[in-house]
């Protein structure tokens, strides 16, 4: 892991025409320097330029670090192989959560805290009620994370810890039950209450897939599998859907319309969408043979199509949950006797990418979305429903950020500048001289 911290200049200077500019570096415990360019605009008169943000940190935070480089992802210090292997989705939320790891006291309080605020209020049922049959359920999951806002009104003052930490409480416990609710409402089925003698994960798979017909038979090896996915995906720092719930939060927004903006972005294809567009690539594709042709429209700068599930804006090595995810692939599939063609095809797709010049020079390696579709399907989970699962486990993360910034000293609300490039200043022209 590179430690590229402490040894370094304590500032930089800027020649800004005849001015010399001294600009403080910050030092993280890991990773690369931070010039500290705030007092530029008032010393030089000029802002920076930066479209996506690909050189500037938007804040401190002491809860995710990667390492893109080296492929390394630590929660709250701790390499994402070792809680893959060895932790719980729950344990893994109250870590990112409160930074460290739970005694056996504080877990049972914690999971028994989660569990008994898993219902939903019987009139949010209208909420899916007003949807179309067909309505995509990251729709359905948006509006009514929204919502909860609205449930929730008389216990949302920011300032006070307590009411902080139960809002958070809240949204990982009831996500599932919105979730699940969406799927089960999308398909015509009655909306399945959460039952508390189940774990986390074995409840949600209850309220996606119990009917009143017949006894559930739950699969120790399909939880194991959904608890896994959980864990990767629970953080991943400034990514997309998380900076968006940081700058509706800088706002002094309410958590829940912080974390419900932060679905809608986590929904686009270029983030948490992609795990979606993965396996509709990989249908699209259809055999092994058809491989070649798809990479050869990937590289064709005059053809839209990407491989979805590849490349990163951080990792530039293979992704280290992708992995772990690669591993647990197989391993399901052999454990649950399920022979998908569409695994061969992505083993090709694999295969011939990392191979390829174009996605060598260019670092692009698979990411956690190129397999996780596979599992996903594997576990019945349907197509429409992947980015859901992504919003599950990122609702940790998600939670874990927006109750740290509410207590940064240095939060300020987001406001980007831009370089402006519409008409210079002119006068009005009425209708009839234009
Ligand atoms: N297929 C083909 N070419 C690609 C791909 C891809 N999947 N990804 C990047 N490239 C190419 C770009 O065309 C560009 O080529 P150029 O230098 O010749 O212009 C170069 O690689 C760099 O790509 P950028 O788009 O500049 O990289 P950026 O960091 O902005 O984007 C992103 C990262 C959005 C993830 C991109 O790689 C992508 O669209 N991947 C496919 C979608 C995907 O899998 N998203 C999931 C991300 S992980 C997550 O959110 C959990």
């Amino acid at each position: 892991m590179s430690d590229s911290t402490k040894s370094g200049p304590a500032e930089v200077t800027l020649a800004a025409g005849d001015k010399n500019v001294v600009l403080p570096v910050q030092y993280p415990t890991l990773g690369a320097p931070c010039i500290d360019v705030a007092r530029l605009p008032k010393e030089t008169g000029c802002f920076t330029y930066d479209p996506g943000f690909t050189a500037t940190a938007s804040c401190k935070s002491a809860i995710t670090y990667i390492d893109g480089d080296q492929g390394v992802l630590l929660y709250r210090g701790y390499p994402i192989e070792q809680l893959a292997e060895q932790s719980s989705f729950l344990e893994v939320a109250y870590l990112l959560m409160n930074g460290e790891l739970p005694d056996r006291n504080e877990f049972a309080k914690f999971e028994h805290e989660v569990t008994h605020h898993t219902m939903m209020h019987e009139r949010l049922k209208n909420f899916f009620q007003g949807f179309q049959y067909d309505a995509h359920p990251m729709a359905m999951l948006a509006a009514t994370v929204a919502s909860l806002s609205a449930f929730y009104h008389d216990t949302l003052d920011l300032e006070d810890p307590e009411q902080r930490r139960l809002a958070a409480i809240r949204l990982l416990a009831k996500m599932p039950t919105l979730a699940a609710a969406a799927y089960r409402y999308s398909i015509g089925w009655p909306i399945r209450f959460p039952r508390n003698n189940l774990d986390y994960v074995n409840r949600f798979l209850h309220m996606m897939f119990e009917v009143p017909s017949e006894p559930l038979e739950m699969n120790p090896v399909v939880a194991k599998a959904l608890d896994l996915l959980f864990i990767l995906h629970a953080d991943h720092e400034q990514n997309a859907s998380t900076s968006t719930v940081r700058l509706v939060g800088s706002t002094g927004a309410n958590p829940y319309a912080s974390v419900a903006a932060g679905i809608t972005a986590l929904w686009g294809p270029a983030h948490g969408g992609a795990n979606e567009a993965v396996l509709k690539m990989l249908a699209e594709i259809g055999t092994p043979d058809k491989v070649d042709a798809a990479v050869a429209r990937a590289k064709d700068k005059n053809d839209s199509f990407r491989l979805m599930g590849f490349g990163h804006r951080v990792y530039k090595n293979f992704d280290p949950r992708a992995k772990i995810i690669r591993e647990m692939t197989h391993k399901v599939l052999g454990e649950l006797g399920i022979d998908d063609p569409l695994l061969e095809v992505a083993m090709k797709l694999e295969e011939a990418a990392l191979k390829d010049d174009y996605f060598v020079q260019r670092k692009l390696y698979p990411n956690v979305d190129f397999y996780s579709g596979i599992i996903y399907k594997a576990l019945k989970i349907p197509t429409e429903m992947f980015t859901v699962m992504f919003a599950i486990g990122r609702t940790a993360g998600w939670v874990a950020h927006w109750l740290e910034q509410q207590v940064d000293p240095e939060n300020k609300i987001g406001r980007p500048r831009q370089i402006y490039t519409g008409a210079a200043t002119r006068d009005y022209v009425a209708i009839d001289r234009r």
